[in-house]
């Protein structure tokens, strides 16, 4: 049912999903060690979204009968001197993420491979919300600018993540 083709392109998504996790855990650490607790409590989170997105790819493999292959991962330490830089950044890996889902989809569907068509379209939906999570805090990040204030204020929203105090948009 799954090509060889396919099967790679999708066991390369479920191990860049794993990568993901360390990349947002990378950036939960540094906001931690700026005493940002709030805006590292959103990172952890979103880093345990991404190893439930790729725990679904794992199972998706699993119940075709293949047998994914988990790789090493390249450490996702990169250059973050702000919470601006490390929204930024998020916001990048996030259009990185969605292209690859792109490149599955187009071969999925010139392969007319219609139950991987049917899986993919979860992740596809998943990354119109992710994108537009990122892109908002991006901009309101840049608009807060150096007032102390309101990044506090955005700290605090933020650490609702995850809570029952969590705003619906959070
Ligand atoms: Fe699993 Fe944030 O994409």
């Amino acid at each position: 049912m799954l090509s060889d083709q396919l099967f790679e392109k999708l066991n390369d998504q479920m191990n860049f999903e794993f990568f993901s996790e360390h990349a947002y855990l990378a950036l939960a650490s540094y906001c931690s060690s700026e005493s940002w607790e709030g805006f590292s409590n959103f990172f952890i989170q979103q880093a345990a979204e991404e190893k439930m997105h790729g725990m679904k790819i794992f199972r998706f493999l699993c119940d075709l009968g293949k047998r994914p292959r988990i790789n090493g991962f390249e450490s996702p330490e990169k250059e973050i001197n702000s919470v601006l830089g490390a929204f930024e950044s998020a916001y990048a890996h996030e259009q990185v993420v969605t292209k690859r889902f792109y490149d599955i989809s187009d071969v999925a569907m010139n392969e007319r491979e219609h139950v991987t068509m049917q899986f993919l379209k979860w992740f596809i939906d998943e990354q119109v919300e992710e994108e537009s999570t990122f892109d908002s805090l991006v901009s309101r990040l840049r608009r807060i600018g150096n007032d102390g204030n309101a990044l506090l204020i955005l700290d605090s929203e933020l650490g609702k993540r995850g809570t029952a105090a969590a705003a619906p948009t959070a």
